[in-house]
Parts: structure tokens; C-alpha cells; sequence
């Protein structure tokens, strides 16, 4: 395993979305980024020499170095849990131009759990987490396939209504993100745009003056994102000023404000030292309490410590295992998941 973290592939573009609340600027890949990910493939996978049997029509799937020859199965994705699927995701196919990032992905996503992506760079996990919120439609070349369900609604459908989808799917990236305002503006910013917060003189004039519900709704969100204590005193405070661990449980608070089902986190810890990135995981686990929880880490002991399933993707686009984190991490069925969860590639 790596201990180096990745640089995620970014784009030009980034930046905080004013237009969305809880949506920042979606991540994308730079040419560097995609030359570095070719250059690590190792061409097609040769004959079926998996363990296990083998599925002749399984399609080749390109391998990074370091991997064994093996077919996928099927049987090795369906993670059977109880409970309905919070989000459902059939034959899901992702393009960027001609390339393709993500190929026949299922996986049905429990409500409130933790639900880990692995996997080696460049193997889609991002790509993934953006379909879900419909955050790569804003990437110029991309394209999705297939299906994605929240609530048994379609992603995708006619009449989707994109602020609302982010709403209910909110997303936490690698980099902190807060918006260069107070501590207090950052969490009520999302409500104000949804309409659910009215503060200002003309609203006053009109008989209408959510103040104490704004300063219920700060306080609650970030009691919620175990950050109350360390900012009570100084909600007016420019919200960069607060450390990167601190700004990262901001983001999360901003949020939750807008009262989502599903937060879906890229990597949120790994621009994070030790103490912040404890602080971050022991909130993830309190989240999945309350909150359908999707994180990408590329750190396999933070997978294995906070999430209850874990998915792991390999170079391709592949799911290759789908199933309890216990069962990924301790008895995998494939040799090429039993291999990278050793460390012994990407
Ligand atoms: N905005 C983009 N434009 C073109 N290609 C992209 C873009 N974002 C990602 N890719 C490519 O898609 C593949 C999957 O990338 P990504 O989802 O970022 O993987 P991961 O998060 O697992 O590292 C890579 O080959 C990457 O280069
Ligand atoms: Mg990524």
C-alpha cells in the first residue's frame, strides 16, 4: 500500500460553487494526470487464470502492474445486506470522451452505514462518487450510462431537479473548500438559498425574520459536525481561518445544514494530519448513524476501521468485490482484491 497520498486530478475550474450550496466545483483530470494513469496500465488481462472458475465472457479488463491474470465474477459483487438500498446503482458506464472510466458498475448502497471505495489511482472511485449527484455533469466530455437510483427515484429522469439532487446528496471533498466568509455565513448560506432562511431588511419589512432560527440551525449543524466547542465563540471569524481539520468539519456542517440523506466524501481526510484525520473518522462513524455515508479513501486501515462495506475498484473502471468490510479485508475472493489489499500493487 501507499503511504504517499495522491494528488487528485483537478481542474482548472475548481472552485466553490456559489450556485450550488452544498456542491463545489466538481474534480476532474488534467492531461498529466490521465498520461501518468496510462502509463501505470499494464495493457489487457491475458487468458482466464483466475482462481475460482471462470466466466468466459467476462471482458478483459486492463490491469495495473503488479496484478495477477483474473476474470471478475459476478457472485463477487453481490453484497447481500438487510434493509432496503438507500442508492442503487445498475450497469452504470462513464466516459470522458472516448475513454471509459467506470464500466458495468452495480452496487446497491444501504441507508445509513458507512460505505467505503478503494482502489488503486485512477481507477474511477471519484468518477463513481460524481454520478451519484450528478456532479460530473458539469465536466465537458462526460458521459453516464446506465442507471442510478435514489429511493428507487432516477438519478438521471426527465425533471430532476439538480440543486435539489444536491441537496439530498451532498459532497465533501479532499481539500477543504469553505467559502471565504464568517464560520456562520458558511452554514447558513446552503438554507438561505433554499429559501428556508430569511434574514435580511426586506424580509424584516415583510414580517419575516429567521434570526433565531439561523442561530439554531448554525449551532445544530455544527454540534452535529463535532465543531461547536472549538468555534461558539467566534461565529463571525472568517471561516479560513480555522485549521484544515477544523475547516473540513465546517464543510461537513455546511453540509448537513441543508439536511441531506446521503454525504458523499472524496478522500476527506487525506490532506489531514493524525489528530484531525481521528477527528474526521470518528464523526464518520457517528454520521451513518443518522446519514447514508459514501468515502473514498485510499487509505485501506481508515476503510477497514470506519466503513461497513467496502467496494474495491480496479484500473479499468471495475467493481471487482462488493461485500462486508470484514469480508474484503480478511477473506477476499479475489486474488487480485486479496493482493491489493496486501499492498502488494497500486
Ligand atoms: N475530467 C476528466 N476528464 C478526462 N478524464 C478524466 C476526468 N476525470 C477523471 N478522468 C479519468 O478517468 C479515470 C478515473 O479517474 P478518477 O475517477 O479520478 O479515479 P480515482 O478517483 O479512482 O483516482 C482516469 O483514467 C482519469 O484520468
Ligand atoms: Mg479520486
Amino acid at each position: 500500500m501507499s503511504d504517499t497520498p495522491q494528488s487528485e486530478p483537478r481542474r482548472s475550474d475548481d472552485r466553490s460553487g456559489a450556485d450550488d450550496a452544498t456542491a463545489a466545483a466538481a474534480a476532474g483530470s488534467t492531461d498529466a494526470a490521465a498520461a501518468a494513469v496510462s502509463s501505470k496500465t499494464g495493457g489487457i488481462a491475458g487468458p482466464p487464470g483466475g482462481p475460482g472458475g471462470v466466466d468466459g465472457d467476462e471482458p478483459a479488463v486492463a490491469r495495473t502492474v503488479g496484478e495477477s491474470d483474473e476474470q471478475l465474477q459476478d457472485a463477487w459483487t453481490d453484497y447481500e445486506f438487510d434493509g432496503d438500498a438507500k442508492v442503487s446503482v445498475s450497469d452504470l458506464d462513464t466516459y470522458y470522451g472516448e475513454e471509459r472510466a467506470l464500466e458495468s458498475v452495480s452496487l446497491d448502497i444501504p441507508a445509513e452505514s458507512v460505505t467505503a471505495l478503494i482502489g488503486p489511482s485512477g481507477c474511477g472511485k471519484s468518477t463513481f462518487l460524481r454520478c451519484l449527484n450528478r456532479m460530473n455533469d458539469r465536466i465537458r466530455g462526460a458521459r453516464v450510462e446506465g442507471r442510478v437510483a435514489l429511493d428507487d427515484r432516477d438519478v438521471y429522469g426527465d425533471g430532476v431537479n439538480l440543486v435539489e439532487l444536491r441537496r439530498q446528496v451532498g459532497m465533501v471533498f479532499q481539500e477543504p473548500n469553505p467559502f471565504p466568509k464568517s464560520i456562520r455565513d458558511n452554514i447558513s448560506y446552503g438554507p438561505r438559498k433554499h429559501g428556508d432562511l430569511e434574514t435580511g431588511l426586506l424580509a424584516r419589512l415583510l414580517g419575516r425574520d429567521d434570526r433565531d432560527a439561523e442561530r439554531d440551525l448554525v449551532e445544530r449543524a455544527l454540534r452535529r459536525a463535532a465543531l461547536w466547542d472549538e468555534v461558539s465563540d467566534r461565529l463571525g471569524d472568517n471561516a479560513l481561518g480555522l485549521s484544515g481539520g477544523q475547516q473540513q468539519r465546517l464543510c461537513i456542517a455546511r453540509c448537513l445544514a441543508v439536511d441531506p440523506d446521503v454525504i458523499l466524501m472524496d478522500e476527506p481526510a487525506s490532506a489531514l494530519d493524525p489528530v484531525a484525520t481521528a477527528k474526521i473518522e470518528d464523526l464518520i462513524e457517528e454520521l451513518a448513524e443518522e446519514y447514508t455515508v459514501v468515502v473514498v479513501t485510499h487509505n485501506m486501515q481508515q476503510a477497514a476501521r470506519i466503513s461497513d462495506q467496502t467496494a474495491v475498484f480496479l484500473t479499468g473502471g471495475r467493481l471487482a468485490e462488493y461485500d462486508a468490510t470484514d469480508a474484503i479485508f480478511q477473506n477476499p475472493q479475489s486474488q487480485r482484491v486479496e493482493d491489493y489489499v496486501a499492498g502488494k500493487f497500486g
